[in-house]
């Protein structure tokens, strides 16, 4: 016999016999927003009153156990119950309660896991708590109750990381008691019995002590200094986990007041924004139309670039025909892409016994007619528009009706691409970036004529490849390249005015950049910045300074960066210094120019750098290039190494406010009033006190 009555609309309690089985139904995820929490403390404190049950099994409904608090809730005023007080009172429960676990118990999703006596998971089951991963700790009872548990060490590793545990390392580690398979409810209800039978053991978590481990603390706070100093919550997090040892009552208050200290942070702010934004960007009314089947994929070019687009479509699964033009760009090919899945093996991202069967998706050929069947072609030869024509108007020749025809052009107009084809419908830019078996971000360039499951094709391919897809539109670097273009000036003007290129990148090292731009120019080639330059003398506009003159010197050397072994700076085996050469031509080039070098705060570096940024990332969501903010922001965190807890260009902006940036750059612009434009769509935000996160909750 059994029955159920509901406590609200997420939580309900079955009676089977001597077993209470409380279920949670909060689709997707089953995140403890308000309801959850008070239906469970409601459920606990009921079946405690009544007093009939002798075990209380927890489990959820649907895809997932629960995956963590209701993020959506964070930063919005906060009605109770708290989620510690909460598992305090489960914790507290004279009945045993035991939870069962499948899909992903994450965050407070775990947390509510420890606060019961014993957990059973569900093959499959990945356990972890990624609150770090969004600026927080776990807050919950996470940073006292895992301690205890897996020990200090383990402890620290999985908070710091925030990774997710596999089912067989948790029951090792001590985090669950059993692993089964099976349906959920029929796991806790049979655990439940076991529970009354006395052949699963309870234990309240809080009764165990923890193994005090003082050096396990101390080093890695040590290093969490030296590698993570711009951050906030990591620290946090191993100061919490070191009052593990305190009775569990205070230990909770110092976690309880650590993760509010974080929960107040810009950080979090940026890292929350950060998790939407990479699940709004296929938000798009194109994305979610039909799309084109894609299982056979074309890559014409084997250089860097195609090699790189092949292996990520081979580790998707994809069958893929490498075409080049010559038989040594072919061995190339074939030896780059060798390599990669040699590395993705390396790294753990493709088993090893998979790696032969992966290559052998690949055939290659030195004929274009090798592509009449696939269903999409991405071009990846060098960038010369005469060139990609020629592609196109042979493979409009020679692809089946319905195939996708796109260009991996970094800069160059889809549209007179499409136009040399007698169907540019199916024409689209799916711009990579390198190494693309590597680099997450896809800006999926849609021209005039492009058709809307085109469109579709492109968001459903990033999502299988593992990418985050971007809708751009057609202009010169489209949305990424384009604002990289412009603000990378004001790191040459800096340095034109008086700071050292070492100052410019140390400022934004320390803003969170893992590079500051010349480490990057190094990295990336000196002569391609040189060869675009050369490209766009004709064009500049004269009014504008010139901002290669210093760069210009050191490609003139030869030197173009890293592969060089020399450019901004020397690199000599693991050895970086600054190039001295390159300080004579700074030198140079300000007298030249009639400049007295003047010095700049790592501040005054930093505000001009993102302001430049900002004002172009604006122009492209003003003209459409990019449909809203959070598009621009997630081009930047997945494209270009902005820093995550930053939130991306046009979330930070909105730190500053409109207001204070048109006031800089009308500061700025009293120097170069060519450069410094404050963009209208600036003006008007400042005028009428709107922001960019307004505009991503409108589009
Ligand atoms: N709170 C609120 N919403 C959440 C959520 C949470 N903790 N976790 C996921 N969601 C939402 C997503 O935004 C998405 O919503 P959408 O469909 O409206 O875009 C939906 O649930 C599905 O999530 P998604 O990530 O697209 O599904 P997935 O199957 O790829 O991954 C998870 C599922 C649970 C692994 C993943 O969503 C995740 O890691 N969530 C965050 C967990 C976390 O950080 N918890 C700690 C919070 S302190």
């Amino acid at each position: 016999m059994s029955d159920t009555i509901a406590i609200n609309d997420k939580i309900s309690i079955e009676r089977v016999g001597d077993v209470a089985l409380i279920r949670i139904d909060n689709p997707p995820v089953n995140a403890t927003g308000q309801a959850v929490r008070q239906g469970l403390q409601d459920a606990i404190t009921q079946i405690n009153a009544e007093g009939t049950a002798k075990a209380v099994a927890i489990y959820a409904a649907g895809r997932t156990f629960v995956a963590g608090a209701d993020i959506r809730e964070f930063g919005k005023p906060f009605v109770p119950p708290a989620l510690p007080d909460v598992f305090n009172i489960i914790e507290a429960s004279a009945i045993p309660v035991i939870s069962v676990l499948h899909g992903t118990a994450l965050g407070g999703g775990l947390e509510l896991g420890l606060s019961t006596h014993a957990r059973i998971g569900i093959e499959g089951l990945r356990v972890g708590l990624p609150e770090i991963l969004l600026g927080l700790l776990p807050g919950a009872g996470g940073t006292q109750r895992m301690p205890r548990l897996t020990g200090v060490p383990f402890a620290l590793e999985m908070i710091l990381s925030g990774r997710q545990v596999p089912a067989k390392e948790a029951l090792e580690a001590g985090i669950i008691d059993r692993l089964e398979s099976g349906d959920p409810r029929e796991v806790a209800l049979k655990a439940a019995q076991d529970v009354i039978a006395g052949t699963l053991k309870t234990r309240r978590t809080d009764q165990i002590a923890v193994v005090p481990d003082q050096a396990a603390l101390d080093q890695t706070a040590a290093h969490l200094k030296k590698t993570q100093s711009h951050l906030y919550s990591p620290h946090k997090c191993v100061e919490a986990v070191a009052a593990a040892v305190l009775p569990m009552a205070e230990g909770l208050k110092i976690e309880r007041a650590a993760f509010m200290d974080c929960m107040n942070t810009p950080q979090r702010a940026g890292l929350i924004h950060a998790f939407f934004g990479e699940r709004a960007v296929s938000n798009i009314p194109e994305a979610k139309g039909p799309a084109r089947d894609i299982t056979h994929v074309g890559v014409i070019g084997g250089g860097t670039m195609g090699s790189g687009i092949a292996t990520a479509c081979l580790l998707a699964g994809l069958r893929v025909t490498l075409v080049e033009v010559a038989q040594d760009g072919l061995d190339r090919g074939i030896a780059t892409i060798t390599g990669n899945l040699d590395g993705a093996v390396k790294r753990g991202k493709l088993k090893a016994d998979k790696r032969d069967s992966t290559l052998a998706m690949l055939t290659t050929s030195l004929d274009m007619g090798a592509l009449a069947d696939v269903d999409l072609v991405i071009e990846a030869v060098f960038e010369d528009m005469g060139v990609k024509k020629d592609i196109f108007g042979k493979l409009d020749a020679i692809c089946k009706p319905g195939a996708i025809l796109a260009s991996n052009t970094s800069y160059l107009d889809i549209n007179e691409i499409a136009a040399v084809t007698s169907r540019p419908q199916d024409v689209i830019g799916l711009h990579f970036f390198s190494p693309a078996h590597v680099m997450r971000l896809l800006e999926i360039v849609v021209a005039d004529k492009t058709a809307p499951d085109v469109v579709a094709s492109g968001f459903a391919l990033a999502k299988k490849l593992g990418k985050v897809g971007v809708r751009a539109g057609v202009c010169d670097g489209f949305i990424g390249n384009r604002i990289l273009a412009h603000y990378s000036k004001t790191a040459s003007y800096l340095v034109l005015d008086g700071a050292t290129p070492q100052q410019v990148d140390s400022a934004l090292e320390g803003f969170g950049f893992a590079m500051g731009p010349h480490k990057v120019g190094d990295l990336a080639g000196l002569d391609i910045g040189w060869m675009t330059r050369k490209r766009k003398a004709a064009t500049r506009d004269p009014k504008e300074r010139y901002a290669g003159a210093v760069a210009d010197r050191i490609c003139e050397e030869g030197w173009f960066g890293r592969k060089t072994g020399k450019g901004y700076y020397v690199y000599e085996g693991k050895d970086i210094t600054p190039n001295l050469a390159v300080d004579r031509f700074i030198a140079e080039e300000r007298e030249k120019a009639g400049i007295t070098p003047r010095p700049f705060t790592d501040q005054e570096i930093v505000d001009r750098y993102m302001t430049a940024m900002i004002s172009e990332a604006a122009r492209v969501v003003e003209d459409g290039t990019a449909r809203r903010p959070l598009d621009v922001d997630m081009v930047f965190l997945f494209g270009y190494g902005f820093p995550r807890h930053r939130g991306g260009p046009l979330h930070y902006a909105d730190t500053i406010g409109a207001a204070a940036l048109v006031a800089r750059i009308k500061d700025y612009a009293k120097e170069d009033a060519t450069y410094w434009q404050v963009p209208a769509l600036l003006e008007k935000m400042a005028a009428n006190g709107t922001s960019f996160a307004d505009m991503n909750k409108e589009a």
